[in-house]
């Protein structure tokens, strides 16, 4: 193995750019070259990949997006595309930064077409199973509570309640560390399966116990992970109903951070993730590894352990399978998150 290729895909996280920086000075140390393959699977199947230099990426850990672009591939989801891209890789091993959809296509690449593959989770929605952490997920964080903090100042200025969306897909992890951080009054999340009305019956209880009495509050902020069945919109204008009706018209608005929580320079911790989780990519195919994702885990639950403490190797299948199992609640992770929730729900309000 003389030569790696490496891919960014899905949707882009802070620290992608990191994970590729570490990915070809890791590998350049073990006399690799690495080619970077231009947006995602698309790029793979038309054979679009190029050298990439330690010089040239040594300044790009700092930036967030991911300069190899990304896309999401309908080609990639049928065999001939798969082969087609197999076919452009010549053997050359390939590491695949992206989450669940990604790491998907990476498991069929490796099952169906013998390539030798290594995951690594870069997702703000941390929605991968098997790793504590994605690449993306800490700036992520950082980004919404400082956008609810900016919110928070001008709620208090007016005296209102802010409806503020945060991305996350079908997990509502974003939502649910970002308003424990952030001082939000309440949180919605899809894993917490409320039907509309009991979200609205529970919201307004919430805008009334903390609009009224001795010491009514300034501000009501509600971090609403996207996945949340009910729209903002409609969710907006049924509390401003009730408080036309019954707290004296105090103004509900919204806020949708949609994008702006992808964007941004990767944190400290993601940068730290993604070096670390690249160097054990790059290990895992010098010792002959395929079908594996590298996982964050500073517990280290199982798996096979690297050179690094904290990441250990799963296998992409059985990564997929606890991702589903994340995301259709019957995972562990996620029963433990939504009874975490309920009990902040009593706290965070207060
Ligand atoms: O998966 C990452 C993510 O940002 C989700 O949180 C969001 O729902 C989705 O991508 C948006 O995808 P796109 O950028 O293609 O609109």
């Amino acid at each position: 193995m003389r030569r790696i290729a490496v891919l960014t895909s899905g949707g882009d996280a802070p620290g992608m750019n990191a994970a590729i920086r570490a990915i070809v000075k890791a590998a350049t140390r073990h006399g690799l070259e690495v080619f970077g393959v231009e947006n995602g699977y698309d790029g793979l199947i038309d054979g679009r990949m190029a050298p990439l230099q330690p010089r040239e990426v040594d300044p790009i850990g700092a930036f967030g997006g991911t300069i190899l672009g990304s896309a999401r591939s309908g080609r990639f989801r049928t065999e001939e595309g798969r082969a087609l891209a197999a076919s452009h890789l010549q053997d050359m091993p390939l590491i695949v930064i992206g989450g669940n959809g990604s790491l998907t296509g990476a498991h069929l690449l490796a099952t169906q077409t013998g390539t030798r593959v290594v995951g690594m989770p870069a997702s703000i929605d941390n929605d991968i199973g098997c790793t504590g952490l994605c690449i993306g997920v800490d700036t992520a964080l950082n980004t919404i509570v400082q956008a609810t903090d900016r919110v928070a100042d001008t709620a208090r200025a007016h005296r209102r309640v802010f409806v503020i969306e945060v991305m996350g897909r079908h997990c509502g992890y974003l939502a649910m560390a970002s308003a424990v951080a952030a001082g939000a009054e309440a949180c919605l999340i899809r894993e917490q399966g409320k039907a509309e009305q009991k979200i609205l019956n529970d919201l307004k209880a919430l805008l009334h116990v903390s609009l009224t009495g001795d010491s009514p509050k300034r501000k009501v902020l509600i971090i609403k992970a996207e996945g949340v069945q009910l729209p903002t919109e409609r969710l907006v204008s049924e509390l401003q109903a009730y408080t036309d009706a019954q707290l004296g018209g105090v103004d509900v608005r919204a806020t949708v951070l949609g994008h702006v929580v992808r964007g941004g320079a990767p944190s400290y911790q993601d940068r730290m993730i993604a070096g670390r989780l690249a160097i054990g990519a790059v290990e895992a195919l010098l010792q002959g590894s395929t079908d594996r994702m590298v996982a964050w885990q500073p517990w280290s639950e199982g798996g096979v352990p690297t050179s690094d403490p904290s990441v250990v190797l799963f296998e992409l299948e059985h990564v997929l399978r606890e991702t589903e199992a994340l995301l259709d609640g019957t995972s562990p992770v996620t029963r433990r998150r939504v009874r975490m929730m309920e009990t902040y729900e009593g706290v965070i309000a207060l």
